[in-house]
């Protein structure tokens, strides 16, 4: 194979599934033999891993591919991969868009981009998406951060949201084994990995499609019963998860979260909308009540816990008054951190082709009015950080202040202080808040933990 000191570049969109996919993408190209290029234009293998969500977000992948496509015709040795979701959702079309692509590939294929490529250097263009069985990755992943890892529990989605394009590009829940994920956790516990992320686009699904339920007829694996079997994992200070659907949040995962020290008090559970009728329309199976509910739920088990959430605005038919419901569930919640966005109609979903489009001078007039109540929102509750002492896991050095490091708090607020990167990644740190901003906190270091390692 002609792979001998060949240099590959990816650039990733979208969603923690995508950037989580690009680390095991990357981590199959090192093991062949390639090196990581900063700069793409030096680079002989690029792979675009891309996302359809929204139309900007898929507009992108074509502008950044027309460029690539022009150097292909001076280096012809170049490959061209477009994976993920626009892969997915366009299929051989991409061929045609751009046919100096060399493989399309959904994200369900990630982890046989070796054998794909290897089709590829044998003179074929390869096109990629049909549903496939995921298996077990033998290949270590090339992360990007030393110090907090993704680790995906459940693939797919079997929702119908009204508006998604997921349930198309991402295919049928399949959750990975328990002890999968907790040898997984192991591994990185042992490389020194401090917090992971566990990943699904509804991860309140986990457990569903596995065997197994138990004498009262509930299943044997679910959310709660992985967080209880993996929360012990050494070496791993924290465990977090995302994302949480409504119909599933569960007072039995709430009490767990509540219990297990490990276990981050953050929250993502997107409401999508504040109004019951657009709810329904949404298809999403919850009303603003039921939502309401869950998070006096946590607040009353974890009075401090961070709540963050998704939303849109200018689905098809929503009226003023329906989108003044979503503003009022904003202000009477307070968001820690609230992603807003306009709604895109998206192929192959329902609601793209219903009449009552809105227009976009709407859209974005309501979107700028949520956003500047979000943004006052979380200044409110970053307030209560002003003079606590909160722990900060260092992650890096401030990009903008090298005298700074930065980290998150438990509840995943962005923590700037003055301190050495060298001496401090990695380390849990006990940090003085004295400065607020909406998405932000800038404190003094107060004590670093120390980590005593205990040989078995
Ligand atoms: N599985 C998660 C969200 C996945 S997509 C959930 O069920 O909440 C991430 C976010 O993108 C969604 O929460 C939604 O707010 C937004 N989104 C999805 N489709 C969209 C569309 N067509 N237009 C605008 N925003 C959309
Ligand atoms: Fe999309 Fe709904 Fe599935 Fe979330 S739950 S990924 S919004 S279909
Ligand atoms: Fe985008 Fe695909 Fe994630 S569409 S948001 S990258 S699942």
């Amino acid at each position: 194979m002609t792979t001998l000191s060949r240099r590959y570049h990816i650039t990733t969109f979208g969603c923690q599934m995508n950037k989580a996919d690009s680390e095991r993408m990357a981590g199959i190209l090192e093991d062949m033999g390639f090196e990581w290029s900063e700069d793409p234009n030096h680079a002989d293998l690029i792979l675009y891993n891309t996302c359809s969500i929204r139309d900007n977000a898929e507009q992108k992948v074509y502008s950044y591919l027309g460029r690539q496509a022009k150097r292909k015709h001076e280096q012809p040795d170049l490959t061209i991969i477009v994976a993920g979701c626009v892969a997915q959702q366009e299929g051989e079309a991409l061929l045609r868009r751009v046919p100096e692509l060399d493989m399309v590939m959904g994200p369900q294929h990630a982890n046989r981009l070796k054998d794909l490529l290897q089709q590829v250097f044998d003179g074929n263009q390869v096109v990629a998406t049909e549903p496939v069985h995921i298996i077990e990755d033998i290949t270590k992943p090339r992360r990007d951060s030393t110090v907090s890892a993704w680790v995906n529990v459940i693939y797919g989605c079997n929702e119908r949201c009204t508006y998604c394009v997921v349930p198309n590009v991402r295919g049928v829940e399949q959750s990975r084994t328990p002890q999968a994920i907790r040898a997984e956790m192991e591994q990185l516990g042992r490389l020194g990995f401090k917090e992971v992320t566990l990943l699904g686009q509804n991860i309140d699904a986990y457990g569903r499609d596995l065997p197994g339920v138990t004498p009262e007829g509930r299943h044997l694996h679910t959310l709660t019963d992985l967080l209880y079997y993996v929360h012990d994992v050494p070496g791993i200070d924290r465990i977090r998860f995302a994302t949480s659907h409504p119909r599933y949040f569960t007072q039995r995962l709430i009490k767990a979260c509540a219990e297990l020290p490990k276990v981050c008090e953050h929250f993502h559970i997107p409401f999508q909308s504040g109004d019951n009728e657009v709810l329904k329309r949404m298809s999403r199976g919850y009303t603003h009540e039921k939502y309401r509910r869950i998070i006096d739920t946590i607040r009353q088990y974890m009075p401090d816990a961070s709540i963050s959430a998704d939303a849109i605005v200018g689905f098809p038919g929503e009226t003023e008054e329906q989108f003044e419901n979503t503003l009022k569930l904003v202000e009477e919640i307070g968001f820690d951190q609230l992603n807003t966005a306009a709604y895109s109609p998206r192929p192959g979903t329902p609601a793209a082709i219903w009449d009552e489009q809105l227009s976009e001078e709407t859209k974005s007039d309501r979107l700028q009015r949520l956003n500047h109540l979000v943004a006052i929102k979380a200044t409110e509750r970053s307030g209560r950080y002003m003079g606590r002492v909160e722990e900060v896991l260092v992650e890096d050095q401030n990009p903008k202040d090298k005298t700074q490091v930065m980290g998150r708090t438990q509840g995943n607020r962005l923590t700037f202080f003055t301190g050495d990167i060298n001496e401090l990644k990695g380390k849990l740190v006990k940090v003085r808040i004295t400065e607020v901003r909406a998405f932000s906190l800038t404190g003094e270091p107060v004590e670093v933990r120390q980590v005593v390692h205990s040989l078995i």
